[in-house]
């Protein structure tokens, strides 16, 4: 009797064995809707899961990551201005965000503020040099320059086609999140207008039949590309097929930066118009005020140190 049970227990026991195998399987697979596009990725990592069942779309390798270079420099204002872009970019889908410090070394409080930021971030540094740090001269020239050799160094090996559009982000701008996808789907270059600039409301590429043919602007409309750094996006296969294209120091007046890096890797016939045929302001040009410390103590007179 007892080596009867024994024999129908040893045959019964693959088939078991089975059933569990398959159960298993089946509950380690994930639901269907966390394979759609959610963002994330690159070296900052973790990205908080949106609350609603993403679109069906494209699979997430086809679309192409967005590069914001922003230069950044220590003043009251800095931690502040960051936490604002911050939380906007944290809310667009993979974008890779290169801080770029003017600075001799990387400073404590972008580095902690960067392993916060709950975006994929690569944080750079290089200082302006002393000569250069005057009014009326170009800002961020070494800094958007540093962010470029970084964007071509990382690429440098990888196969074509690349995609990706980099966008030279600002610290003191204020970014809709429209424009992200509107800039997303740049072939080469992309223009749109810019709010609070230029001494207007506004500036924008003047449109005709779906091409640049003109701008409008109030300050010296003789610029090629009569445009601001936050009104374009180039595309990364535009960067890596001109790599010689940087930003200059030498006879490079403040206002002709945009101009003097553009002519160097399209034309104004070439430009691709985005945000409804450039009639859109999507970014704006905010500037913030400096900020009021005259009662701001000589010597440290808290009892605790306190980061601002
Ligand atoms: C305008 C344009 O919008 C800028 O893109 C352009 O670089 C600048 O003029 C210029 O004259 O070169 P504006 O608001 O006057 O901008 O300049 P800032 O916002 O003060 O500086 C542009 C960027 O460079 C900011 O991200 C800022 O943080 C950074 N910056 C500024 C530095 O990294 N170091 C500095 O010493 C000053
Ligand atoms: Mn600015």
């Amino acid at each position: 009797m007892k080596s009867l049970l024994f024999g129908r227990f040893l045959l019964l026991l693959p088939w078991v064995l089975i059933v569990i195998i398959v159960l298993d399987i089946d509950s380690s697979r994930p639901p269907l809707p966390a394979l759609a596009p959610r963002g994330g990725g690159g070296s900052g990592g973790a990205r908080p899961a949106a609350g609603r069942a993403p679109p069906r779309q494209a699979p997430e390798a086809a679309v192409p990551t967005i590069y914001a270079i922003t230069p950044t420099y220590s003043r009251p204002v800095q931690k502040a201005e960051l936490t604002r872009l911050a939380n906007t970019f944290r809310q667009v889908a993979r974008l890779h965000w290169i801080l770029v410090e003017d600075a001799a070394a990387r400073s404590e409080l972008v580095s902690r503020f960067v392993a916060g930021a709950g975006l994929p971030c690569t944080h750079l540094h290089v200082p302006t040099p002393r000569r250069y740090k005057r009014p009326g001269l170009p800002r961020a020239t070494e800094q958007r320059n540093a962010g470029l050799a970084w964007l071509r160094q990382r690429h440098q090996h990888l196969p074509p086609p690349q995609s990706g559009v980099l966008f030279f982000a600002d610290d003191d701008n204020t970014y809709s999140l429209e424009l992200f996808q509107e800039m997303r789907t740049t072939r080469k270059v992309s223009v749109w207008p810019v709010g609070l600039v230029g001494g207007r409301r506004y500036e924008r590429p003047v449109v005709e039949n779906g091409k640049v043919v003109g701008w409008y602007t109030g300050w010296r409309a003789d610029r090629p590309f009569a445009i601001d750094m936050a009104g374009f996006a180039v595309s990364l296969q535009v960067i890596l097929s001109h790599p010689k294209a940087v930003f200059k120091r030498r006879g490079s007046q403040p206002g002709m930066q945009e101009s003097d890096f553009l002519k160097q890797i399209t034309t104004v016939e070439e430009l691709e118009p985005k945000a409804n045929n450039c009639t859109k302001v999507l970014v704006w040009h905010t500037r913030t005020e400096k900020v009021n410390l005259a009662n701001e103590p000589k010597y440290h007179l808290d009892t605790v140190s306190i980061e601002v």
